[in-house]
């Protein structure tokens, strides 16, 4: 494990970055911090490295990669073209948390897109990602450092904790700053389309393309189309005990979830909730943890995914978390909360 600080580069910390750089030149697997979640990654043009990745994470293979960059320049080399669409985008947002999808050429081999001709393409904004790029040759596959069906990781202690002795290197850069994983945008349909919502919001990116829309399958979950990004198909970030998002006004939302805790403690289970700020210290129960701030939803999203590892780390059988509005980041918030409950949801 490597620590660095975001903000401190200095030269001891370059060099355990070059350092990590040539594991991956080599075909070695290195998790390391962006601004989303942890990634695990390996040389995106090295098929062995791919076939290395999806192994240590347990994921299906026809589950494709992202593949992360540090220039526009890097981009070209591994499309047929770069759309309009994408130089737009990637002046607003780029680096940062938004992964867009091209259609390929030959450099990208089928290991990494899970036999797609397209790939995912991401420039990460975190100064450590970036350097270690630069540092590996200019692609690095990562998906999340999590072993697949875990929630994603956002401390290093996480990525230890799911992948240590199968992976080369952990470069420790602290809590990342987002929380969810990026927002994933397919250009090559005639309109852009939403594949997973993330931090940058379907209204960002309708200000910059004009036009947008979104898998369907992501908004109804009743839907029995298949998600057009495979890995959304999964029932991703996974808690161990059950959870149930509980809807409706806050005062019924904390008298149903008491007395379901009471029964629930009553047949022997450990019980946790998720609350927020403002309602923390009204609950009973074995554990109640807030999960950030309603009037600053960016909060929530930062914690989520530590707060469904921190229930497993306590055992806990049964989960009741509030539900969250479902505009501007909320989407994101509640896509990976709804997985994560597989779609148990009590509306009041
Ligand atoms: O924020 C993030 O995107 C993080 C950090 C590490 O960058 N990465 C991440 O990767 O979340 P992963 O592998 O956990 O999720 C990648 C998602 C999957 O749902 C996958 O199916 C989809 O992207 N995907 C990748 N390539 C695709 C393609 N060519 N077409 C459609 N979906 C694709
Ligand atoms: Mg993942």
């Amino acid at each position: 494990v490597l620590v660095v600080k975001e903000n401190n580069i200095d030269d001891k910390a370059l060099e355990g970055i070059k350092r990590a750089g040539e594991i991956i030149k080599k075909g070695g697997l290195v998790a390391f911090p962006t601004e989303t979640v942890y990634g695990l990654g390996g040389d995106g043009l090295n098929p062995e490295s791919s076939k290395k990745i999806y192994a240590a994470k347990g994921r299906p293979s026809d589950n494709p990669l992202i593949v992360h960059v540090s220039n526009m320049e890097d981009v070209k080399d591994i499309v047929k073209e770069v759309p309009d669409s994408a130089i737009k985008l990637a002046n607003a947002f780029w680096p940062g948390p938004l992964t867009m999808i091209m259609n390929k050429n030959d450099r990208v081999p089928y290991e990494t897109t899970g036999g797609l001709d397209t790939v995912a393409i991401r420039m990460p904004n975190n100064k450590i990602a970036l350097a270690l790029i630069e540092a590996s040759g200019g692609y690095i596959a990562a998906p999340s450092a999590n072993i697949s069906g875990r929630p994603s990781p956002t401390l290093a202690k996480y990525c230890e904790e799911d992948l240590s002795g199968k992976i080369e290197m952990i470069i420790d850069g602290g809590q990342v700053g987002i929380g969810l994983e990026s927002t994933i945008v397919d250009l090559t349909s005639e309109i852009p389309m939403i594949l997973r919502p993330g931090y940058i919001t379907a209204e960002m990116l309708k200000d910059v393309l004009g036009e947008i829309s979104i898998d369907k399958t992501i908004i109804d979950s009743s839907s029995t189309e298949r998600p057009k990004a495979p890995g959304m198909k999964y029932r991703h970030y996974a808690p161990k005990g059950e959870l149930t998002i509980i809807q409706g006004d806050q005062d019924k939302v904390v008298s149903f979830i008491n007395s379901k805790a009471k029964e629930a403690k009553a047949a022997g289970k450990k019980v946790g909730v998720i609350g927020t700020d403002a309602t923390k210290g009204l609950y009973e129960a074995d554990v109640v943890k807030s999960v950030g701030n309603r009037e600053d939803e960016s909060t929530i999203a930062h914690e989520l995914f530590k707060v469904l590892r921190e229930f497993d780390d306590e055992q806990i059988d049964i989960m009741y978390s509030e539900s969250f509005d479902d505009s501007g980041i909320g989407q994101a918030i509640m896509n990976r909360l709804l997985k994560a409950a597989g779609h148990n949801v009590i509306t009041l």
